[in-house]
Order: C-alpha cells, then sequence, then structure tokens
C-alpha cells in the first residue's frame, strides 16, 4: 500500500505552502475542519461575483494546465462559456499516470474537498450541470476520500440542485480508469467515459467545442484545478505576482529517485532545480546526481553540473527540455542509464493503444533497438540512425502526445548524457553519440 498523503509532503505544516497548506494539517475527511481552514471561501466569492468575473480572474492569474501541456485555463473555460451548444461539462483529469507523477493521489488523499469545491467553481463558471472526476483505478485511498467528501458536500447542500439558494445545480461523478496509461489522453477519456474503447480522438475539434458526448467540455487535472481557490482569494492580479511573468503561481514538483527525501513539494515558479533538490535532502551519502529526468518519461534529462535551470516552463523550454507536469526524478552515478531507457521504453510499448502505425510500430522497434543498443555495443550506430528516424516518425505522425512524446527521453539520454557512446569508426577513433550523427 501507498503510505499516507501527509507522509509524501516533507514540508507539511509550512505556513508558506498554499495548496499543500491544509495536507497534513486538516482532516481530509470533515467538511467542518475544511470549513474551519477557509474552505468554502472561494466558493462564496465565486458566488459574489457571478461566473463571468470569475473567468476573468483565472485569466488575469496567468493559470495554465499543471497536467503537463501547460495550456491557458482561462482561456479553455472563457471559450466553453461562450459556446451556445448544450449541455457542457466539467471533467476532472484525475488518471495521473506519468511515470514518476504522484502528485494529484497526494491532493485528493490529503484534501480532496478542495477538489470539490473547486470543481463546482469550474462548473458555475462555464455553466455546467455536471462534472465527472476520473480517476486513476490504482488510487484506493483517494477515491474512498473523494466519495466521502463529495457525500459530505450534497448532505450540505454545497453540490446538488439549488447550491446555496443561488439556483446553481451542480453535481460530481466519479469514474474509474481500469489501469491503461492512454486513458489519461483527454479524448481517451471521453470515450472511455462513453463506453467506447479508451483511444484518442484527432483533434481539432477542440473538448471547448466538441468533448464529452460531442458537448463543449473544461477537462482540467487536478492540480489546475486547485489552484483556482487561491486565485479567487486572492484575486488574479494578486496571484500572478506569485512565480515569474510567464510561469505565474506555486507549483507541485513530484521528487522521487535517489534523493534522501523523495515526496511533494511546492514552491514557486522560479525556484531552481538546485534549490529544490536541497530541499529534498540531495543525493544520499557519497554519491553524486548525475542526471534528472523532468517532465516523466515523455520528458527529458539534464545532467548533473545543470541544475540551476530555473523551474519555469520558459527555463525549461529555453534548456532544451520540458516542466511537464513536474516530474523530477533523480539518478545518481550509481543508476544504470540505459537499464532506466530500456524500462522508458517497454512502458510506451506497452502502453501504446495501437490505434495508429507510427506508434504501435515504432514503440516496439524502440525497445528491440534499445535492446541491442545495450547488450552488443557492436552495432550501435546502425542502431542510433534506425532509433532516429523511428523517433522523428513518431514525433511527426502520432496521433496523440503518447507516440509524439515517446522518443523524447531516449533522445536527451543520448545527446544530452551521451548514454551510448559509439564505437571506433573505421579505426579513426572513439566518439560519442553527443558529437557525432550517424
Ligand atoms: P495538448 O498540447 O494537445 O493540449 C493541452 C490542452 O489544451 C488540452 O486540453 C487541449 O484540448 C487544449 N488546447 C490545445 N489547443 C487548443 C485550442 N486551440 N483551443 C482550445 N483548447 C486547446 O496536450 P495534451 O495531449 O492534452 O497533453 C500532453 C501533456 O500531458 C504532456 O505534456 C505530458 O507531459 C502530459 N501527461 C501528463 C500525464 C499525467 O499523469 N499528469 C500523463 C501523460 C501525459
Ligand atoms: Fe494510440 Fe500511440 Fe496513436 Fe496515441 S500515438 S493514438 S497511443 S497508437
Amino acid at each position: 500500500p501507498e503510505p499516507p498523503a501527509e507522509a509524501a509532503v516533507p514540508q507539511a505544516g509550512d505556513p508558506e505552502l498554499v495548496l499543500l497548506r491544509r495536507i497534513g494539517t486538516v482532516d481530509p475527511e470533515s467538511l467542518d475542519d475544511y470549513r474551519a481552514a477557509g474552505g468554502y471561501n472561494a466558493l462564496r466569492q465565486a458566488f459574489k461575483i457571478g461566473p463571468a468575473r470569475v473567468i476573468q480572474e483565472v485569466l488575469d492569474s496567468g493559470l495554465v494546465g499543471r497536467g503537463g501541456a501547460a495550456f491557458p485555463t482561462g482561456r479553455k473555460w472563457d471559450a466553453t462559456a461562450r459556446q451556445p451548444d448544450r449541455p457542457k461539462y466539467l471533467i476532472c483529469n484525475a488518471d495521473e499516470s506519468e511515470p514518476g507523477t504522484f502528485k494529484d493521489r497526494v491532493v485528493i488523499e490529503g484534501d480532496p474537498f478542495s477538489l470539490v469545491e473547486s470543481m463546482t467553481i469550474a462548473g458555475y463558471a462555464i455553466g455546467a450541470t455536471h462534472g465527472y472526476v476520473y480517476l486513476r483505478g490504482e488510487y484506493p485511498r483517494a477515491l474512498q476520500r473523494l466519495e466521502n467528501a463529495l457525500a459530505a458536500a450534497r448532505e450540505r447542500n454545497l453540490l446538488g440542485t439549488d447550491i446555496l439558494g443561488t439556483g446553481f445545480d451542480f453535481d460530481i461523478e466519479v469514474r474509474r480508469g481500469a489501469g491503461a496509461y492512454i486513458c489519461g489522453e483527454e479524448t481517451a477519456i471521453f470515450n472511455s467515459i462513453e463506453g467506447e474503447r479508451g483511444e484518442p480522438r484527432s483533434k481539432p475539434p477542440f473538448p471547448v467545442e466538441k468533448g464529452l458526448f460531442g458537448k463543449p467540455t473544461v477537462i482540467n487535472n487536478v492540480e489546475t484545478l486547485i489552484n483556482v481557490l487561491p486565485i479567487l482569494e486572492m484575486g488574479g492580479p494578486g496571484y500572478a505576482a506569485i512565480g515569474t511573468g510567464r510561469s505565474t503561481g506555486p507549483k507541485l514538483f513530484c521528487v522521487s529517485g535517489t534523493v534522501r527525501r523523495p515526496g511533494i513539494y511546492e514552491l514557486p515558479f522560479g525556484a531552481t532545480l538546485r534549490e529544490l533538490l536541497e530541499l529534498a535532502g540531495g543525493a544520499p551519502e557519497g554519491r553524486e546526481i548525475r542526471a534528472v529526468l523532468l517532465g516523466g518519461a515523455a520528458g527529458g534529462f539534464v545532467r548533473g553540473d545543470e541544475l540551476d535551470i530555473p523551474l519555469t516552463f520558459e527555463g525549461t523550454r529555453e534548456a532544451g527540455t520540458t516542466l511537464g507536469s513536474g516530474v523530477i526524478l533523480v539518478l545518481d552515478d550509481t543508476v544504470d542509464l540505459g537499464g532506466v531507457l530500456l524500462r522508458i521504453a517497454q512502458f510506451f510499448r506497452d502502453e501504446s493503444c495501437g490505434q495508429c502505425v507510427p506508434c504501435r510500430v515504432g514503440t516496439v522497434r524502440q525497445e528491440e533497438a534499445l535492446h541491442r543498443m545495450v547488450n552488443a555495443p557492436a552495432g550501435r550506430r546502425t542502431d542510433l540512425t534506425l532509433l532516429r528516424e523511428v523517433g522523428g516518425a513518431m514525433r511527426d505522425a502520432s496521433i496523440c502526445g503518447l507516440g509524439q512524446t515517446a522518443w523524447n527521453a531516449v533522445e536527451s539520454a543520448i545527446d544530452r548524457l551521451g548514454v551510448f557512446p559509439l564505437e571506433p569508426a573505421g579505426g579513426s577513433g572513439g566518439t560519442s553519440a553527443g558529437t557525432e550523427q550517424p
């Protein structure tokens, strides 16, 4: 069994925390405790200012999606609110499955009412009467805490019809995933809820126009939604003052691997990777950080001598990698990088839904080539050529993000970490994959 939420938050109790402030200090099963700790003030504020102003605050806040893609949340809400088609739906994507990502589980287990309140605000803003939480099937404690929170909110008329006498009707249903990573892709979630195979659809049309059951839909990640509470409490511009100009607000980071205190950390955008790793205790005694995987299996590596990069969307992009959903997977000098890459390749091969050829075939070929490169260094030059061709085809021609990013981590390990040095070419001496194109 997973450790409880509060055990995964080494900063628990720190008064500076915004998103994690209640985790470990408030009973996650008590609505009264949640309210005593400021819960439901944001919903009252939303009802006071009305849906259009709520959307304006979210636009002003600069909030972007925390699931990994960083699309402006206010733009999604605004576009959906403007659609004449009815009904409209709200979905919380809680099918968190990116390897190394566990922040949404901790939030739902440790502060489930914050998600219920945020979703109620989002539903009110966009004009939805029905919301879904699509919850990862392997999160039983999160399911129990969420179901408890939903029942308690219904009992106090914080969900259901005519919420708090405002005339607003809204309720939330939980749907559980069944172990497929691809069902976290937003359009695969629609298919899954509709009872179809969990396969991605082509976009556009985007969900804001045609989403669940072909209706306008906002789909947001758990962490994205709970940011709406401080936005309404501080006002959009007040929230935007946290972080940097282009990455606003606080961010949750999932620190795992070879660090002394793994867990979920909250820092304002703009802190450096080094500062975060110092907070997490650094590498174990006597070891050195060799590399850090940012953004998970779909992300990219940075070297141990590049820890001063700022943790912002723009900073990681400029450094040639991605922040993604906040995965910080630390690898010290004892870790077998070839083995890590093989594991990532196996993961993508297993999780490809098989709908489109570049990804269905490419993820298999990628794994085969990596296997040979790890076990038979003599043929690396040919396999490296194959990997680059297959990786390029997956990136350019796959339908969804899984295939488009399945080569990212492998490519960055080769180019940035020099993980597979090539055999000497024609007796002219050795070279590395990072310096020579085959
Ligand atoms: P995307 O870039 O296609 O879309 C991001 C969001 O913006 C979507 O909701 C999309 O509908 C919306 N959008 C994009 N253009 C739009 C437009 N013109 N108008 C209205 N809405 C628009 O990215 P995608 O495929 O949704 O997500 C990929 C990310 O997911 C990756 O960065 C990856 O890191 C992350 N990911 C996270 C996982 C997790 O467990 N948190 C698991 C797997 C992937
Ligand atoms: Fe399925 Fe892969 Fe194509 Fe996505 S890219 S639709 S996961 S086969």
